[in-house]
């Protein structure tokens, strides 16, 4: 990344709790509206096909990629590191891996934690394009389309993708990524204290007609403290913060 660019997404990132509207202009309004070759369908949403923007700023830390604001095509993450926590896994693979500021934030996560007497375990943090399209594809062969959906993103339009999600697990290792993780004291712990480490529950529960996606209590999103603050205390979701269209309506 250039010196301008990064000059530019620390202002708008600082101004924006200021300004109260400066992301949202610069996260849609900057976003140019996909050709219709690469309108992607919305299956599993009540709506028709809507268009998909790619999104401006792919490094912007509180950057919004949901299923109608996609990254560009050849966008990696340039800062990717290992956080120095444990995996349900030992394999010292990609999916390990998160961007350096993120990585930074869930060891402290994971140390609160440990201190407040929960266990957690990481169960998969950054996908490359190529590994969300195996990941999509393999959930679309189980459940059909529509449904693989309703949980899994098209390439593209994954958080994984960005290097600033984890999906964790409690520390015994059981529902990783599974509906039996909501209600266990790992969840409860994250619900009360993601927020205190920059991190959001990123697809709450009586929010899938916003996020597009079921409630996914072990999905952390880095947005930045203050950010996050400010989500989980108003009890509101990333598209409602940046006061961007609804995705389902
Ligand atoms: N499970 C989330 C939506 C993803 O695939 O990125
Ligand atoms: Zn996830």
């Amino acid at each position: 990344m250039t010196k301008l660019p990064l000059l530019m997404t620390i202002m708008i990132v600082i101004a924006s709790p200021l300004t109260g509207c400066s992301l949202k202009q610069y996260f849609v309004e900057n976003q140019p509206t996909a050709p219709s070759k690469n309108v992607v369908d919305t299956a599993g949403l009540k709506n028709e096909k809507k268009s998909v923007s790619v999104v401006a700023n792919p490094s912007a830390i509180p950057v919004l990629v949901n299923k109608v604001n996609k990254l560009p095509a050849s966008y990696q993450p340039s800062d990717l590191v290992d956080p120095d926590i444990p995996f349900i896994f030992k394999a010292k693979v990609e999916k390990r891996k998160m961007r350096s500021s993120a990585a930074q934030a869930i060891e402290k996560l994971f140390i609160g934690a440990k201190h407040d007497g929960v266990s957690l375990l990481g169960v998969s943090a950054y996908r490359s394009h190529a590994a969300q399209i195996a990941v999509f594809n393999h959930y679309v062969s189980v459940d059909g389309l529509k449904a693989a959906k309703t949980y899994s993103a098209v390439p593209g339009t994954s958080e994984h993708e960005t290097g600033l999600a984890i999906d964790v697990t409690g520390g015994d290792g059981k529902c990783a990524a599974e509906d039996c993780f909501a209600g266990t004291s790992a969840a409860k712990w994250l619900e009360k204290h993601a927020d205190e480490y920059g991190f959001i529950i990123r697809y709450p529960k009586g929010k899938e007609d916003i996020t597009g996606y079921q409630y996914e209590p072990w999905h952390l999103r880095y947005v930045g403290k203050k950010v996050a603050q400010d989500i989980m205390s108003k009890k509101i979701t990333l598209e409602e913060y940046l006061e961007t269209i609804q995705v389902n309506k």
